[in-house]
């Protein structure tokens, strides 16, 4: 059987919180487009956080043997993530933290095994990024999408939409906003089918 064509990863310790609902759109609209899609719910997997032991730095792989592994493998295998997150202390919250860092293993195989450089480097995938916050401020997401580029960078991924929405706290409160859900359902869609004429 094909690997699914997109990954979405739930970020956000809510089920059904504001990103949640946001990144459920963006998957109904990429399968009206034909994509199959594969879901990764982070709070349902059990992933240590990065031991810093660098026992990766022979052959590029984790030594900690967890859920990473599997997701690991479906997120490299995809030709799309979408990827969903909470603004948290003005980054990812500490689930989609958490699975960024034990990414440090392929960092580590790229860049100081295999010495990728950077100029060289072509991102042939995309991704689609969902966030939400709470307050209005201008630099919001400034942190956030420092984070979530350098590591779509590490994954080889180009980043082909950011959706970020403030005043959004409690959960529900997306709800109210229903042209936000349709931007999301309309850009999951427009996400399956660039990723179709890459193809
Ligand atoms: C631990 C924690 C840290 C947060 N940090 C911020 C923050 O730095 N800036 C902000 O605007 N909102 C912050 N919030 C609010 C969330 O970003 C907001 O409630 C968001 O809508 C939650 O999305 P979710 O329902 O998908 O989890 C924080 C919430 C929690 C629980």
């Amino acid at each position: 059987m094909q690997p699914p064509e997109i990954i979405a990863i739930y970020g956000s310790p809510r089920r059904n919180g504001n990103t949640a609902t946001l990144l459920k759109k963006a998957v109904e609209g990429a399968k009206t487009a034909g994509a199959s899609v594969g879901e990764i719910i982070l709070r349902d997997l059990k992933i240590s956080p990065c031991l810093e032991i660098y026992g990766c730095k022979n052959v590029g792989e984790c030594m900690l043997k967890d859920d990473f592994q599997k997701a690991r493998d479906q997120i490299l295998a995809c030709q799309g993530l979408m990827l969903a997150s909470p603004v948290f202390f003005y980054t990812v919250s500490a689930h989609t933290k958490i699975l960024m860092d034990r990414f440090q293993s392929l960092w580590v195989k790229k860049y100081w095994i295999e010495r990728t450089t950077r100029d060289r480097q072509i991102l042939h995938r995309k991704g689609l990024f969902i966030a939400a916050g709470a307050t209005k401020g201008k630099k919001l997401f400034d942190g956030i999408l420092l984070s979530l580029r350098y590591f779509f960078e590490v994954i080889d991924m180009e980043l082909w939409k950011a959706l970020l929405y403030r005043g959004l706290d409690f959960e529900g409160d997306v709800l109210k906003h229903p042209q936000y859900l349709t931007e999301a359902f309309e850009n999951g869609k427009r996400f399956a089918e660039a990723l179709k004429h890459e193809s």
